[in-house]
């Protein structure tokens, strides 16, 4: 008979609902009956477990098989009939949302601080997904948080860890403990997507990837599906071995912190394709050869190109992006006479419109994509889009890039993030700004006109939910745009990001240098937010 343990929980303002569940130090989560507390309040608010499953998997980085333990038997507590959970305490973010929705679970709880740094001075993070696979709503998020600020006792069975090195059922109390291939599901969805012949004899033809997994748990995903069953040579999987600290790399795929990828990918000996994944597998870079694409062309040209693709023959309903990603899938979806949503940051957004059928395909500028397939962006499936385009036009990236310029026109993209600034600073900048939006129409910068600016707000389309306050717009007459936000996933300080768009039909000017084509758009965000002086910063720590 297993008895159930009660201890006193802690309480602490979890987190105000960010952009994806709860983000600290590992430090912070070490702290006796921190993660018990926030798991509890969490458990407090969802409804009853009786005859229910839920999912459980991490990105593997450092501390979360502790954390797996300890969540198996409070979930075991909390009378869930069956619990499923990744081999190794392993699931990356897209194949937890596919478990979650092929095993017909009520929900699952993923430990991952997605590209933030691990290690034991790292990152960790916690985060739950609904039944339909995707991040919790801000309704779920705002209980939970209400809830760690009065949460009383945390219950949790008294038994042994549970192996999770292979697969096996093993019994906590009432719930079934299965241990499972964290691959598998994952898998079969992308098979019912993508023409795997055909990206087959795109290998055997001598195709060339370099898949950087950055250390992370990518890795045996891209792993098993590009060399397992696409018969990419061995080795084009990169950094596949995930390590619990990322090998000390920052698993952002971006040309920053994915440098080595970039420099591998310029140069004579470079290979067709290059690509990477986050720590929690579900950001996507892709590179073609002396070419980057950035996540807002990506989106576009697989939106323009998706019916190229047997999982989407059928065309797509609609598409949506994230505000501060850049219009140029609002272009395509135009042509193709679809629907184009704008929603605020953070995938949790697009749940909605995904579930009720109204979008296909959305992304986000922060190197997320994905669709309808799972309810998560999703790395490794953006890499098989981009394989399966060329293996059925015979176009390599750039070219397919370029076509989709030609076509509508190139928006030029960049962002820049001030990281680590006093709070108390970032919000005084942030406030600044909001005083003077209704002033802005009209008014010139930089020798650029004004057309509208505001502070952006979302009324969910299917759920009539307002979410206010996030993020400031200014909109210039040619369509060029300015976005400024205070990041929701920092855990140092705050985060200021600044993303920058100009748009250009000239195709002559196609060749030239982003940064050289955005410097007006700098001074004039210099100009509205007086970034310098409330950062102490001359220049941004991060550019992408
Ligand atoms: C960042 C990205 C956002 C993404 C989120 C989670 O959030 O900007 O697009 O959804 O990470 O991966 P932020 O720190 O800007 O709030
Ligand atoms: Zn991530």
């Amino acid at each position: 008979m297993i008895r159930i343990h009660t201890q006193p929980a802690i309480r602490f303002e979890g987190q105000r609902p960010g952009t994806s569940g709860l983000r600290k130090k590992v430090g912070v989560f070490q702290q006796p009956g921190y993660l018990e507390s926030f798991v509890q309040s969490l458990f407090d608010v969802l409804p009853d477990a009786t005859g229910k499953t839920l999912v459980l998997g991490g990105d593997g980085r450092f501390h979360n098989r502790e954390a797996i333990q300890v969540i198996l038997r409070m979930a075991a507590a909390k009378g869930y009939a069956r619990v499923f959970v990744g081999r190794g305490g392993i699931l990356s973010t897209p194949a937890a949302s596919a478990v979650i929705r092929r095993r017909g679970a009520s929900g699952g709880i993923v430990l991952s601080a997605s590209h933030n740094p691990g290690g034991p001075d790292g990152d960790f993070g916690i985060k739950y997904n609904i039944a339909n696979g995707g991040p919790a709503p801000e309704s779920l998020t705002e209980a939970v948080h209400a809830r760690t600020l009065e949460v009383e006792a945390i219950q949790c069975v008294e038994a042994p860890d549970v192996p999770l090195d292979s697969d096996a059922v093993v019994r906590l109390g009432a719930t079934s403990v299965e241990v499972i291939d964290p691959v598998a599901d994952y898998a079969e969805v992308l098979r019912g997507l993508f023409d795997f012949d055909a990206m087959r004899r795109l290998f055997a033809s001598g195709f060339r990837l370099r898949m950087d997994a950055m250390c992370a748990v990518g890795g045996p995903y891209a792993k098993a599906i590009l060399e397992g069953e696409l018969g990419a040579p061995v080795g084009t999987v990169v950094n596949a071995q995930p390590l619990e600290d990322f090998g000390g790399m920052h698993p952002d795929p971006n040309p920053v912190h994915a440098a080595d990828l970039i420099r591998h990918m310029s140069g004579p000996g470079a290979p067709d394709m290059g690509a990477a994944t986050d720590g929690d597998a579900d950001r996507n870079l892709i590179v073609g050869r002396n070419f980057v694409v950035t996540p807002s062309d990506s989106l576009a040209v697989l939106a323009m190109h998706a019916r190229k693709v047997p999982g989407y023959r059928d065309g797509i309903a609609g598409v949506a992006r994230s505000m501060p990603t850049s219009t140029a899938v609002d272009r395509v979806a135009a042509a193709l006479g679809v629907a184009c949503f704008e929603t605020p940051t953070g995938w949790k957004f697009f749940g909605n419109l995904l579930d009720a059928g109204l979008i296909t395909l959305c992304g986000e500028e922060s190197y997320g994509t994905g669709s309808s397939h799972v309810r998560e962006k999703d790395g490794l499936w953006a890499v098989l889009f981009w394989l399966n385009l060329i293996a059925v036009t015979g176009e390599s990236i750039e070219p397919l890039v370029r076509g989709m310029w030609r076509e509508y026109g190139r928006c030029v993209y960049s962002r820049h993030d001030y990281e680590g600034i006093a709070t108390a600073d970032a919000q005084a900048l942030m406030a600044g700004l909001r005083d003077q939006l209704d002033a802005l129409p009209g008014r010139e910068v930089q020798g650029m006109r004004i057309a509208a600016a505001d502070d952006f707000a979302y009324i969910d389309p299917v759920d009539g939910s307002v979410s206010r306050g996030q993020g400031v717009r200014v909109v210039f007459a040619d369509g060029s745009r300015l976005v400024l936000r205070l990041s929701g996933t920092g855990t140092e300080g705050s985060t200021l990001r600044l993303y920058l768009e100009r748009f250009e039909n000239d195709a002559s000017r196609y060749g030239m240098d982003a940064s050289e084509q955005l410097g007006a758009m700098v001074r004039a965000a210099e100009e509205l937010a007086q970034i310098r002086r409330w950062t102490g910063m001359d220049a941004p720590t991060v550019v992408t």
